[in-house]
């Protein structure tokens, strides 16, 4: 079964009646209701995605790469990623708004990153707050859980960590990485983990998480998001300027759906056009003198 989308010039076609939480995301999963999440950074963006039917959303620290042109993820700041979720909290007010904890925001102390997550949910009005982990991590994403902070526990590829690995890389593609990630995502989800998101691994590694990922207590699956995870997943993730054709490269999971960099091309040489022949307020413009 798949979430169906609406007419995208409807302001309420994702024909939510609450707004989008946690439970929806868990109901999804225990159905069997795929779910297609994207990366939104800005509020124009989130209003056009929910009337698309894009009922979850990833304000992503891939802004730092998209919106600013870093060619990684690590320079995106705090109050640069708090400012953009509350942005597209405002473009999307009922849409599940998931913050991603920027580099050097939760690595520094267990106080900071408590303070830095909260600051999402209260600030950026976020519902979800994602963190790229290893088993290290479980203390905090214990600590957090009880707190009252939703953590989406982030493994398999982890681009903060570029500057250790040299490059983005895939993993998981041993026995004995697939064994590590499976283990991993299970000890997130006993620390309390509210969902796991699973970047660029074999389907193989996904099915297994996916398959065995229960929330402790209640036989539930926890939410499985995988990007460019294979299909088992219950929901899926990218980035949205991958996908409209917006980025010079594009992963290899990321297949651009649409040609939007042409389109941009052909508007804005109209737009010179219009300009430069002389065409553009051809009849003097929309204002004209008032009477004395
Ligand atoms: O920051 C981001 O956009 C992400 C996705 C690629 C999963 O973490």
């Amino acid at each position: 079964m798949a979430l169906t989308g609406a007419h995208p010039a409807s302001p309420d076609a994702a024909q939510a009646t609450h707004r989008i939480t946690l439970r929806d995301l868990r109901h999804w999963a225990s159905q069997g209701t795929k779910f297609a999440m994207l990366t939104c950074y800005d509020a124009t963006t989130a209003r056009w995605l929910w009337r698309a039917g894009v009922k979850a959303m990833l304000v992503g620290d891939t802004a730092a790469q998209i919106l600013l042109g870093y060619d990684s993820t690590l320079p995106a700041k705090m109050p640069f990623m708090l400012e953009l979720t509350a942005a597209v909290r405002r473009g999307a007010p009922d849409a599940l708004i998931m913050a991603d904890m920027p580099f050097g925001s939760y690595q520094c102390s267990n106080d900071a990153a408590v303070a830095n997550a909260s600051a999402f949910l209260a600030e950026g009005n976020a519902d979800l707050v994602k963190m790229e982990v290893d088993d290290s991590f479980a203390p905090l994403v214990e600590r957090m859980s009880h707190s009252g902070i939703p953590i989406v526990a982030h493994i398999g590829s982890r681009p903060q960590t570029v500057r250790s690995t040299g490059c983005f890389v895939s993993t998981g593609r041993t026995q004995r990485v697939a064994d590590i990630l499976v283990a991993t995502a299970e000890t997130m989800i006993r620390a309390g983990a509210v969902a796991i998101l699973i970047e660029a691994v074999p389907d193989a590694v996904s099915k297994r998480i996916t398959e065995q990922s229960m929330q402790p207590g209640s036989g539930r699956p926890v939410p499985v998001i995988g990007c460019g995870a294979g299909p088992s997943c219950h929901g899926q993730v990218l980035v949205l300027h991958d996908l409209l054709g917006l980025t010079d490269w594009q992963p290899p999971f990321a297949e651009p759906i649409s040609h939007m960099g042409e389109q941009l091309i052909q508007a804005a040489a109209a737009w010179i056009q219009q300009v430069e022949s002389g065409q553009y307020l051809r009849n003097g413009g929309p204002y004209q003198m008032q009477e004395p």
